[in-house]
């Protein structure tokens, strides 16, 4: 496995590796975008990269444009040496790994927009982030040309954005939106998770519970309203969370529901334990 952090250097390794030895056929390069402190989660999109494309390459940047909170960008666990041990296990051809000034030579000045998705959610909950998600992404994008991009459902709002900005900028590429991970205690894999007391630890496991209790109630025919309720109160009820938001949306347009859409119904939920924002969701 290879590791880069010039954009020359891995310009220059990927147009040789692209091009077949026998010149016959363009080699496929599937791109999983991460900010590392890696866990399953991240090697799952990285064995699904390897599935169908013939190189598999992994960036790993903390981009400081998509933090709103200084204090989660100071705190967000760094840990490239154990994330390229974790990545050349599961079989990796290469690693990005670029410094601040190697990604953003010079500050960007072009500002995204996502329209109806900066209305709802994180969107609407960290100003800013799904601008600097979208730079990012998009520079990634245009620095390795992958043929195929992963991405997971845990950031559900995420994949939304990202196949906006394929589609409104034209890039040629695949995004592959992949299931969320969980431990088996139900809590979805999250880098943020490390940050966790062991007993936030313990207690973490409820915003997936929750969730689920959510969907069965309307799945039984209860109203958005009242299962919004029940969220409410569910959190309230222990002391150390701190509910941000929980909504019933389209699972495509992100878009509040006032009822459920078989198949597009996704429950989303952002809540603080202790100092650390955690986010979930489940589509049915
Ligand atoms: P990061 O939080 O490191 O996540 C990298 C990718 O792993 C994202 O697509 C995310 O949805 C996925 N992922 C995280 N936890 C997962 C889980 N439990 N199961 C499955 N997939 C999971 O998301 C980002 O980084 C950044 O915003 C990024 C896209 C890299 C842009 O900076």
């Amino acid at each position: 496995m290879q590791v880069f952090s010039s954009v020359t250097e891995l310009r220059s390794y990927l147009a040789a590796r692209r091009s077949d030895a026998r010149r016959s056929e363009k080699k496929t390069i599937g791109l999983v975008p991460t900010m590392g402190a890696l866990h399953e989660g991240h090697l799952a999109l990285i064995e699904a990269s390897r599935q169908t494309n013939d190189i598999t390459g992994c960036s790993i940047f903390v981009n400081p444009i998509q933090f709103n909170n200084q204090e989660d960008l100071a705190k967000y666990p760094r840990t490239l040496e154990q994330d390229c041990a974790l990545l050349d296990r599961a079989g990796c051809d290469f690693v990005f790994a670029p410094s601040a000034d190697d990604m953003y030579p010079k500050a960007p000045s072009l500002v995204l927009n996502f329209g109806p998705l900066e209305s709802v959610m994180e969107g609407a909950f960290r100003p800013g982030h799904f601008n600097g998600v979208g730079i990012v992404v998009a520079r990634l994008f245009n620095i390795v040309h992958p043929d195929r991009a992963y991405f997971g459902q845990k950031d559900l709002q995420q994949v939304a954005v990202v196949r906006q900005l394929v589609e409104d900028l034209a890039f040629q590429l695949e995004v592959v939106p992949c299931p969320t991970l969980r431990e088996a205690d139900g809590l979805a894999l999250s880098s943020r998770n490390r940050r966790l007391s062991p007993e936030e630890r313990a207690l973490a496991p409820q915003l997936y519970q929750v969730l689920t209790e959510a969907k069965e109630r309307l799945l039984r025919g209860e109203r958005v309203a009242e299962a919004k309720q029940f969220v409410q109160d569910y959190l309230a009820a222990i002391p150390a969370f701190r509910l941000e938001y929980f909504e019933v949306v389209h699972s495509v347009t992100m878009q509040p529901l006032e009822a459920v859409k078989p198949g597009h119904t996704a429950l989303c939920i952002a809540a603080y334990l202790g100092p650390v924002r955690l986010i979930d969701n489940v589509v049915f």
